[in-house]
């Protein structure tokens, strides 16, 4: 067997669709050659079950064989969960998922995988104590020999549940409760795998996928897609063009803000990247996928009042956040109509519960008043710091970035009193998703 230990070459492969993953996670080998005894998804594979673990990271097995993430080639599944063939060399699982449950940090994030009456739970990709247990014993009610299975939390199922699919029914398990309610979904194709991933759910079928909605199983939209133009990196699959994933040492952000629902967003050059959604990993897409008018980047962002404020150039552009983001008529408007300031903006912030806009320009901090109108700039103040690119204001203070760095402040009254730029700190893979 050749030797794939190459250096690896991560990118973000990104493609415009609607409402399906817009992006792939890709890891190509340098130089490294292809062992004809792997199994190539690009080939076109039915996958026995796809699960993310702990991590976020996606998981596609196939037989023997797992994938691991959107990109890459197949390596045995017994290598990263050792006990899966061992015990029962059967060669493949019939289910996995995730599990759900804040209620029992124990079991939350824990990995669950079926082979035929039995299952398994994985932490940290190590076998649980007590598994392989009876499928009867774990999940009263679930039926053997299953063929998907999916995660499915509070707020997208009623209670926090999990999706068990075999043949057309779909088994609820309700976790609090260990009750099955049996749905039959005939319009749905038979699932040989499910995912939920970025808040959607999906049913792999052949080399197909169909995304339903996790209560109902309705299907809107033109489905099935092949899954080699959303879920993995295929030659001759997908569309549009391709985004690097910065070295953390190389990393320089436009823009940073977390709006009013928890959603925190970077933004660099023509891409963002949501930064809350860790359980899935972190991904990245084009600037206009969300903010379709946005298009060639931004300066500054700032959440304030259930909207969100993207400034670029002297134009900022406002959108009402509801689900999706929509610009507010008559935008964009100047700087100097909207926010009483001229010239470019290198970051903007506003700190929680408050109604003042900072804005940083050079080494000048303007506020502005967000509740008056027209808007005007109340103080000015004169910073240590020049060649901001992006601020961001939460519970725990400031940051303010430059380059592959960040300082931290206390509050905005102590960066605009400050007299001494505080030591600066690296940005981190665990902050911005960058490569170490
Ligand atoms: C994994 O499975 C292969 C093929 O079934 C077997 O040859 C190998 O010894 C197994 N490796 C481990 C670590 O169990
Ligand atoms: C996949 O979907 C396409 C339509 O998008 C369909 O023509 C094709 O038969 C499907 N293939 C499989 C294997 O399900
Ligand atoms: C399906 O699409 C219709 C029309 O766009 C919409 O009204 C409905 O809410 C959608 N249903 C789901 C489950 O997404």
């Amino acid at each position: 067997m050749k030797l794939l230990t190459k250096t690896l070459f991560l990118c973000l492969v990104i493609c415009l669709t609607n409402g399906a993953p817009a992006h792939h996670e890709h890891a190509a080998v340098e130089d490294g050659g292809t062992d004809a005894a792997l199994p190539d998804r690009c080939a076109g594979i039915e996958f026995d079950a796809i699960t993310p673990d702990e991590k976020g990271t996606t998981f596609f097995f196939k037989d023997g064989y797992v994938w691991k993430g959107f990109g890459g080639a197949a390596h045995l599944s017994n290598e990263s969960f050792k006990e899966l063939d061992d015990i029962h060399n059967i060669g493949h699982v019939d289910a996995a998922f995730r599990m759900h449950n804040t209620e029992h940090p124990d079991e939350h994030d824990h990995v669950f995988f079926f082979l035929d009456d039995k299952v398994f739970s994985y932490f940290g990709h190590n076998l649980e104590d007590g598994y392989p247990k009876e499928i009867q014993e774990a999940f009263p009610g679930v039926p053997t020999h299953l063929d998907a299975a999916v995660e499915c939390p509070k707020g997208e199922c009623t209670a926090d549940s999990v999706l068990f699919f075999k043949g057309h029914d779909v088994h609820v398990y309700d976790i609090a409760t260990k009750t099955v309610k049996i749905k039959t979904w005939s319009h749905l194709p038979v699932c040989t795998s499910a995912l939920r991933w970025l808040e959607h759910y999906y049913c792999f079928h052949g080399h197909n996928f169909t995304k339903f909605n996790s209560v109902s199983g309705e299907v809107n939209g033109t489905y099935p897609k092949d899954a080699r133009s959303y879920f993995m990196s295929c030659p001759g699959f997908g569309h549009g063009g391709r985004y690097t994933v910065p070295k953390c040492s190389e990393t320089k952000i436009d823009a940073i803000t977390t709006d009013d629902a928890g959603k925190t967003y970077f933004f660099a050059g023509h891409i963002y990247m949501r930064l809350d959604t860790h359980r899935d990993g972190l991904h990245a897409f084009p600037i206009t996928r969300s903010w379709k008018e946005v298009t060639t980047g931004v300066d500054a962002v700032f959440s304030y009042d259930d909207k969100i404020y993207l400034i670029k150039d002297d134009q900022v552009y406002i959108y009402k956040a509801a689900g999706q983001y929509t610009l507010i008529e008559g935008y964009p408007k100047t700087l100097k109509e909207e926010l009483g300031i001229e010239g470019h903006v290198d970051a903007a912030f506003v700190c929680p519960s408050e109604h003042t806009v900072h804005i940083i320009q050079g080494q000048k901090m303007h506020d502005v008043d967000l509740t008056a109108t027209p808007r005007v700039v109340t103080q000015d103040h004169s910073l240590t710091l020049d060649g901001v690119d992006a601020g961001q204001c939460g519970p725990e203070g400031i940051n303010l970035f430059k380059g592959p760095q960040f300082y931290h402040y206390e509050s905005a009254k102590a960066l605009a009193e400050s007299t001494v730029t505080p030591a600066p700190q690296p940005i981190t893979a665990a902050m911005m998703g960058c490569r170490d």
